[in-house]
């Protein structure tokens, strides 16, 4: 059995149903780095640790533990997922993407991502917001390989897997809340290395605007589970190469601390809208 398909989450799905009182969340919101300060917006915010599902494992993300919280924004009941397991940690991708699965299996119907990135783009700076209008899979792994899982289709259309209608949402979010707002293609890579300036040339030249190294995982099992998707990069830095810069993980939290509140102001409006 894969331990991290469609029965696995149903499972982790029961485990923390009634513990934390989901009843219909409107969204899940997977935080990415340096962004998790959103889950502090949570109104009756109830929580379960990573480390109390079944199948998930346990991970920090600075200032929170991994944990899968389920409360309100905006007036909306969501389900938060602070923390992620990347590939770079030896994960397979469909573990990456297992906690939209579960996800899924609670009731939420759009995936909204966010992520850390590096702006390939050579206009983009730190602290810049950038709707995630498409994306590139450089990873070369797919969660989706082996048997077709209950629920999922087998070939998935990508053509629009980030939702046009959930994509005007947040345009219209960004002039409401006067967040600036950009938006391109991210790159997902596997990491842990940032690129050399070499692979960022190669990016800029296939259409990448950001790279990271998340997101592409969940966003392809989304997919095959017929969820809306819409998300958002946080522009940590610019990449590799393109300033004189080196790039440090720890630059990449102090910036995204800095855009905490602008990012958190953006997702509650748009949650609002759903
Ligand atoms: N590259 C890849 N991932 C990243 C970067 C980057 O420059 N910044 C934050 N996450």
């Amino acid at each position: 059995m894969n331990l991290h398909g469609s029965a696995a989450a149903k499972a982790a799905a029961r485990s923390v149903s009634d513990r934390l009182g989901v009843k219909a969340p409107v969204a899940a919101i997977i935080l990415g780095s340096g962004l998790g300060e959103l889950a502090d917006r949570i109104e009756q915010p109830t929580r379960a640790n990573y480390s109390e599902i079944p199948g998930f494992f346990s991970t920090h993300v600075e200032g929170h533990k991994g944990e899968l919280i389920r409360g309100f924004l905006g007036g909306k009941e969501i389900l938060a997922l602070a923390g992620r397991f990347h590939m770079y940690e030896g994960h397979e991708a469909r573990v990456s993407a297992f906690p939209v699965r579960v996800a899924s299996a609670l009731g939420a119907k759009v995936l909204f991502v966010s992520n850390a990135a590096g702006g390939v783009r050579r206009t983009f700076k730190p602290g810049d917001l950038m709707l995630i209008e498409d994306h590139i899979n450089l990873m070369f792994r797919n969660p989706l390989i082996g048997p077709v899982e209950a629920g999922d289709t087998r070939f998935p259309d990508m053509s629009a897997s980030y939702s046009p209608r959930l994509i005007a949402l947040l345009q219209a979010s960004a002039k409401e809340t006067g967040v600036p707002l950009a938006a391109g293609v991210y790159a997902g890579l596997l990491g842990p290395t940032y690129e050399t300036p070499a692979e960022v040339r190669m990016l800029e030249k296939l259409g990448a605007d950001a790279t990271g190294m998340s997101t592409v995982p969940e966003v392809i099992v989304a997919a095959a589970l017929g969820m809306e998707v819409a998300g958002v990069s946080l522009i940590t830095n610019l990449a590799s190469g393109i300033t004189s810069d080196a790039i440090s993980h720890a630059d990449v939290v102090e910036v995204g601390k800095q855009a905490a509140g602008r990012f958190a102001n953006l997702v509650t409006a748009f949650i609002a809208k759903l």
